[in-house]
């Protein structure tokens, strides 16, 4: 039986384009599972949209003089395109300022409310006598009265990561213009997350198979204790709540943005003409749910969210939460590069997906933050997949074309360290497999790069160029393993590079495709037709290294 694996990327805001930090925090480990999960045979649905609503558009439409939703539409289609681009294989990549999305985060708001697990509550909030406005989440900062962080926001710190309420900031001010807010009252709809406590805690516990990061800032927040918090805004831009009273206010942005994963899969389901079909996941006990996203995000995934599917009942709580840590910008001056980025749209008119996809797998930032360098980058596609993976396949199929007539050899008898590839390929297939399952995908990668150069070993030592001078039959054998070596890689690189797997497989078979082939070493048949080797990788010159610093710096 198939497993139901649903792959819930966290939704970007779309307030500006999407930099290598974001790829490499969430994109990237996502989709690799997903592939992962595809060609194993696992029923996979991929969502995720873009996070339109809230204070992060609103701030920049002001600031630029139009309004959000000309914001959010903008960068919608410039994150659609870049996220296309990168081969990432979403089953739906929507929005949150969607019809379908709204009824179904307001159907969530009504039955809880019902429940009796969203109650009316007064707060004080910080109101802008300059703006004449409420200051909610992102429009004021202070001091984190947790970890001292001067620049925490109104409804999270970014440096521990707590949720805040506005009230608890130290030295608080308005983002826009550094004024100091008065507090007034108003009236919000608090979520009874105390009501949760124990189930949570109880949840969490038994999770031994979440990362320590992730595991440990929850327990820590639950060790603080959990409270009500208010899930609706005094703001214009975002879901109306379905309640009287409460036509100037809009659901908190938190609650609504985490429902798109439900409702990007009911909408998925439905688009599939199969309306029924998200409860596979949702519902059946058995479904399996993975959720993907920076640290940032850990307590609206193992706290907040799951305690929304509580109250609302008979909904499945995540399997995983897979948080990955900061990727920052290295290799440069820090004080000049402040504020820069890698922009993922302009890296793509420069650079193919796969070297990118490969270099931010291998430094993923999965248990400490880590650094994005040029000279990282550089390196990683000149000295791994150039020299060791490409040669690899390069080579091999171009003593085969050249000397066996454009067909793959017959091999002879097996000696030991022939067998001994083969059973590389093998171990090689459970190691990438044991790797991507446990969500540790830099292993997976590490394990897949061993098998090219377990390669590059074997053909040094069996020199089939020469070989095939005076012992074709010899070379052929050799050959006829490098060309199963090869099909192998193609497998398991899928789920890292797909596209260049897609080009290993034309060059070895005409029909079917690594996808439809599974997760395992394709018999390599005598006589079949291979075609002429194109590189797999292009080199980068080391002037790019210099090149792209001077970029990210301005000078
Ligand atoms: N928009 C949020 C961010 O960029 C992430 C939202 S994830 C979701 O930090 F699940 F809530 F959608
Ligand atoms: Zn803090």
């Amino acid at each position: 039986m198939p497993r139901k694996i649903l792959v819930a990327v966290a939704w970007p805001y779309v307030n500006g384009e999407p930099h290598l930090g974001h790829i490499a925090g969430m994109n990237v480990p996502a989709d690799i599972f997903a592939r992962f999960h595809r060609i194993i045979g696992n029923d996979v649905v991929m969502v995720s949209g873009s996070d339109m609503h809230g204070t992060p558009t609103v701030l920049k439409a002001i600031d630029e003089g139009v309004t959000p939703e000309e914001i959010a539409g903008r960068y919608h289609e410039i994150w659609k395109t870049s996220l296309e681009e990168m081969n990432f294989s979403y089953d739906l990549y929507t929005h949150t300022h969607t019809d379908r999305h709204r009824e179904i985060v307001q159907d969530l708001f009504t039955t809880i409310k019902e429940k009796g697990y969203l109650v009316e509550a007064t707060q004080s909030m910080p109101f802008s006598e300059t703006e004449q406005r409420f200051l909610s989440d992102r429009f004021v900062v202070g001091t984190c009265p947790h970890c001292g962080y001067d620049s925490a926001r109104g409804d999270q710190c970014d440096n521990c990561g707590r949720t805040l309420d506005a009230v608890d900031l130290i030295d608080i001010r308005s983002r826009r213009d550094g004024s100091t807010p008065v507090f007034k009252d108003t009236t919000h709809q608090f979520f009874t997350l105390g009501a949760f406590q124990e189930q949570l805690q109880e949840w969490v516990m038994g999770k031994d198979d979440w990362r320590l990061n992730v595991r440990n800032q929850t327990l820590g927040m639950l060790r603080e204790g959990l409270h009500d918090r208010a899930m609706t805004r005094d703001i214009e831009w975002g879901v109306p709540v379905p309640l009287e009273g409460y036509e100037s206010k809009r659901i908190y942005v938190w609650f609504e943005a985490v429902t798109g994963y439900l409702s990007a899969t009911r909408v998925w389901a439905e688009q599939q003409g199969t309306p029924d079909a998200w409860k596979k996941w949702w519902v059946e006990p058995d479904g399996e749910t993975y959720y993907f996203q920076g640290k940032d995000n850990v307590p609206f995934h193992t706290i907040i969210w799951p305690a929304l599917l509580l109250a609302y009942g008979g909904l499945n709580l995540p399997t995983d939460v897979v948080a990955n840590e900061y990727l920052n910008l290295g290799g440069v001056d820090f004080s000049k590069s402040r504020g820069h980025a890698v922009w993922l749209p302009d890296f793509l008119t420069r650079y193919e997906p796969d070297p990118l996809r490969y270099y931010l797998s291998s430094i993923m930032p999965e248990t400490s933050d880590s650094e994005f360098t040029w000279e990282g980058f550089v390196a990683a596609n000149n000295n791994e997949l150039v020299a060791t993976f490409g040669n690899f396949v390069h080579r091999v199929l171009t003593i085969t074309t050249r000397n066996f007539d454009n067909a793959v050899p017959e091999p002879g008898d097996l000696d030991e360290i022939d067998n001994g590839a083969l059973a590389a390929c093998d171990r090689a297939l459970d190691e990438v497999a044991a790797a991507i399952e446990a969500r540790r995908f830099r292993d997976g990668l590490r394990a897949a790069m061993r098998l090219a150069q377990h390669g590059n070993r074997y053909v040094d030592s069996k020199q089939p160029w020469k070989v095939v001078k005076d012992d074709k039959g010899a070379a052929g054998t050799t050959l006829w393993i490098g060309l199963n070596i090869i099909s192998t890689l193609r497998t398991l690189f899928y789920p890292y590079l797909p596209t260049s797997a897609g080009k290993i497989h034309s060059m070895l078979f005409t029909e079917s495709d690594t996808l439809a082939d599974g997760w395992t070493r394709r018999d390599i048949v005598p006589g079949s037709p291979i075609e002429e080797p194109k590189p797999l990788f292009r080199k980068l010159d080391d002037s790019v290294v210099e090149e792209e610093n001077r970029r990210l710096t301005g000078e």
